[in-house]
């Protein structure tokens, strides 16, 4: 039984981007009853405009990121760092998600943020920008999931201790209780 879901965006559109491949194998490792989503597509949703947004029928691709996240319990964003921030397509996908205002679809959901970049900061700048955004678009920033992760020493996809950081990361996310975070 699923008890708690998590929506993924992965900020990475190449085919052997090793974020993507981190989120696939989270997703196969995911702690008993919960149930890991990678949102496909986000590279074919269209920039974000609110003259698209605003006309009768919004594109069927940016209609389905809102109703899978919308979804989920919980999202997390799996990333790289371009030019010291997140990616665009990440970027355009958070932007999606924060309309209608105050009502978008990770409004008061747990959001968690972790990637891995070949530099000795593993992509910092990108999880905090990715996160600062995500509360902006009304999502509840769960900080301790964080982790940016270098890949200039470690194979990512295979290193032990790695792998255990990131799916405690997963695990965080999906045990996350605000109740108890704000006692
Ligand atoms: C346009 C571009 C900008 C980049 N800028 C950064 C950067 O600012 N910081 C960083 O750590 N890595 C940067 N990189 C390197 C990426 O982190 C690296 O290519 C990474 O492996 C991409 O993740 P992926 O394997 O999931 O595609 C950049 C790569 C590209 C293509």
């Amino acid at each position: 039984m699923t008890d708690t879901s998590i929506a993924v965006l992965v900020g990475s559109l190449r085919s052997d981007s090793v974020n993507r491949k981190l989120a696939e194998l989270l997703a196969t490792q995911a702690p008993e009853g919960v149930a890991v989503d990678i949102v496909d597509g986000l590279g074919t949703i269209p920039f974000y405009n609110e003259d698209i947004d605003n006309a009768s029928e919004i594109p069927a691709t940016a209609a389905a990121l809102r109703e899978r996240v919308g979804a989920a319990d919980r999202v997390l964003a799996v990333t790289p760092e371009y030019n010291g921030t997140m990616p665009a397509v990440l970027n355009n996908a958070i932007d999606w998600l924060s309309r209608p205002y105050g009502a978008g679809a990770m409004v008061g959901k747990p959001f968690g943020v972790i990637g891995t970049t070949p530099t000795p900061y593993g992509g910092r700048w990108a999880h905090e920008d990715a996160a600062r955004s995500a509360r902006i678009a009304g999502a509840t920033v769960v900080e301790d999931v964080t982790v940016s992760q270098s890949a200039i020493e470690v194979d990512v996809l295979t290193d032990p201790d790695v792998l255990a950081r990131l799916t405690n990361a997963v695990r965080l996310l999906a045990e996350y209780d605000a109740a108890t975070a704000a006692a």
